[in-house]
């Protein structure tokens, strides 16, 4: 496993995060094997929401299951998420509904501090100073150490951090190699004879490298937005014929080989997986031991239906 040091955040931590979205649905003793399983390959990373699983059910699996392994609660990361109410219809960013989330989730996942605490999607409503009060309240009682975000646009967060006084550490969006919206406009920039050129975040990932915050790239697999795995799908026989091509090559699965081309671009961003099954966790850690050259890289990204202009 590739271990890195988060800028003004955890230091030794993996590569790669296991997700535990998709976690409610199993056993115990199941889940305390996707647990264990992800820690042998190396990754001391979990990310959580409240919503998963539906009213926190994956986290109170996982806080269950992660009894049972008996890995030391200091030696993994624990991130969640709130601000996303389905009950309610709404997103929620309110100080009152920020701490009463962070109590929910710490009783939930059998915890006294959550490692890092991310604001899921944004409120339309959010005021800023409402947040940083919620902030500078968890922090000085403990329950949380570090502060993030997912889904937020380079606006959105410049907005934030003029009135959080802790560093956002991490921003958390969808990328992998069929949803490359992250990269796709600095390649066809000015570009009119293509959707391709629309910036849609005002270019996210160049702010967040310049402003130290880390990407987390969810759900690297899949197509669309939870469409299925894109691989060994009949919709993308180019890109399954160059991920196969270097996977024989490598000695590894395809699927390691997509996670190594969201690995192997200079930002250090960091792909949650989302697999419950242990093999396949074991399969896709190998992600870490392929070496994709620059020219590997381009291969896939055209192979995954884009163009040089
Ligand atoms: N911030 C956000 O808005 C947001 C949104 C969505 C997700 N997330 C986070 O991202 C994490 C990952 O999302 P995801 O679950 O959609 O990710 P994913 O890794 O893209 O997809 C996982 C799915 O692919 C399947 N799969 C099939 N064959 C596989 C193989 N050979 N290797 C690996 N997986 C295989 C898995 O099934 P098996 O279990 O059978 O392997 C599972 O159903 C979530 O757990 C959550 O933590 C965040």
């Amino acid at each position: 496993m590739k271990m890195i040091d988060v800028i003004n955040g955890p230091a030794n931590v993996s590569a790669i995060i296991q997700g535990c979205m998709r976690m409610s649905g199993l056993s115990d003793e199941d889940a305390a094997k996707v647990i264990k399983t992800s820690y042998q390959c190396g990754i001391n990373f979990f990310d959580h929401a409240d919503i998963y699983g539906g009213q926190g059910a994956a986290e109170e699996k996982f806080g269950r299951a992660f009894a049972l392994t008996g890995i030391k609660r200091e030696d993994v990361i624990l991130q969640t998420k709130c601000g996303i109410c389905p009950e309610r219809q709404e997103f929620d960013w309110t100080k009152e509904h920020i701490l009463k989330s962070v109590d929910d989730s710490l009783r939930r996942l059998k915890t006294d501090y959550i490692d890092v605490l991310l604001l899921h999607r944004p409120d339309l409503l959010f005021d800023p100073t409402e947040v940083a009060q919620a902030f500078d309240t968890l922090e000085k009682s403990g329950k949380v150490k570090y502060f993030g975000v997912s889904n937020l646009t380079y606006m959105q967060l410049e907005l934030l951090k003029k009135y959080v006084k802790q560093p956002i550490i991490f921003n958390q969006v969808q990328f992998s190699l069929e949803q490359s919206q992250l990269i796709d406009q600095a390649l066809y920039m000015n570009n009119k004879t293509t959707d391709l050129s629309i910036n849609r975040d005002g270019n996210l990932l160049d702010y967040c490298r310049i402003n130290d915050i880390r990407v987390q790239a969810w759900s690297p697999l899949q197509k669309g937005m939870f469409g299925g795995n894109f691989i060994d799908d009949n919709e993308f026989p180019e890109l399954n014929a160059a991920l196969d091509k270097i996977a024989k090559r490598e000695g590894v699965s395809k699927t390691a080989v997509a996670i190594a081309w969201i690995l192997r671009h200079p930002a250090g961003i960091q792909p949650i997986i989302g697999t419950m099954n242990p093999d396949h966790i074991k399969d896709t850690c190998q992600a870490c031991d392929v070496n994709l050259s620059h020219h590997d890289w381009y291969e896939l990204y055209l192979a995954s239906g884009k163009f040089l202009p």
